[in-house]
């Protein structure tokens, strides 16, 4: 019982100093992945050190080595390694192998349940940080459609790309496709409940939409108009945008890319 509080307290005062130490090393990190890659790779002293100290020298030895690999100059670790080796080999010291399976036990479930409740964390920032995606008229046939103008990439593997990036960037991406300028308005309408940032592509309807231009108007989130190829350089038609002056910015002429780039710039501005 004793032991078990020993091992709590130590484990909760290592907790509090490791954390630390991540907000300021990590600080820009993202949680999750490459937090198990730190709890599974990053070996620290602090870690060997609570290891020994807690009756498991096996795991502080596998630590204290791997740092060693790290760092091999460094004398007064050579040391600590060189006496822990041989208390293990001599049978002297902390208790060699004698390695309490329950605590053991507790601390992996601690580990696991703290990457969990890192995983949900992660999953609800990304919820809150929903962004959508409004795809206009034929952009549904992208990959087909005039593929000197507008590429050879599909509207599905641009929405891929786009929720990929949207997870490293912590933002869930809902996209939308549709040909009815009635269902666009809907949309738009439907955003204003917890949406964070739109990325439009009003297609034709950029050009004559003034039931688009309204509905955008009700928003007070980012919203950034994106046209694949460069609406000004092509009929005159085109260079009207009906939508241009409601939106925080437009981006045409860089094809897919250019929804990459509004992606990122909404990530920036809802920070
Ligand atoms: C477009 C340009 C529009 O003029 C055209 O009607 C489209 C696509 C673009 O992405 O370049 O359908 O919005």
């Amino acid at each position: 019982m004793c032991y078990f509080f020993n091992l709590k307290a130590g484990l909760h005062g290592f907790f509090q100093k490791e954390s630390r130490r991540r907000r300021v090393i990590q600080a820009d990190c993202e949680m999750g992945e490459k937090e198990e890659e730190y709890f599974e790779e990053m070996p620290t002293e602090t870690l060997a050190r609570l290891y020994v100290r807690q009756g498991f020298p096996e795991k502080g030895l596998s630590i204290y080595r791997k740092l060693r690999l790290m760092d091999p100059a460094n004398r007064e670790l050579e040391k600590t390694l060189e006496d822990l080796e041989r208390q293990l080999t001599g049978g002297t010291g902390q208790g060699g192998g004698k390695t309490d399976e329950r605590a053991l036990k507790t601390l992996e479930n601690w580990l696991s349940a703290i990457q969990d409740k890192k995983g949900r964390l992660k999953m609800k920032e990304s919820e809150q940080n929903r962004v959508l995606v409004i795809h206009g008229p034929n952009l549904n046939m992208l990959g087909k459609r005039e593929k000197d103008i507008y590429g050879t990439a599909t509207l599905d593997q641009i929405n891929a790309e786009l929720v990929a990036a949207g997870e490293e960037m912590g933002l869930s991406v809902e996209t939308f496709q549709s040909n009815h300028e009635g269902d666009i308005v809907d949309r738009i309408q439907a955003a204003l409940e917890g949406c964070r940032g739109i990325i439009i592509n009003p297609a034709a309807y950029t050009h004559t939409s003034i039931a688009i231009r309204d509905a955008l108007l009700l928003l007070d989130i980012p919203v950034i108009e994106v046209h694949l190829s460069n609406i000004y350089k092509r009929e005159p038609f085109r260079h009207k945008s009906m939508t241009s002056a409601v939106v925080t910015a437009q981006i045409a002429g860089l094809g897919k890319q250019g929804y990459l780039v509004a992606l990122r710039a909404i990530a920036e501005l809802i920070k």
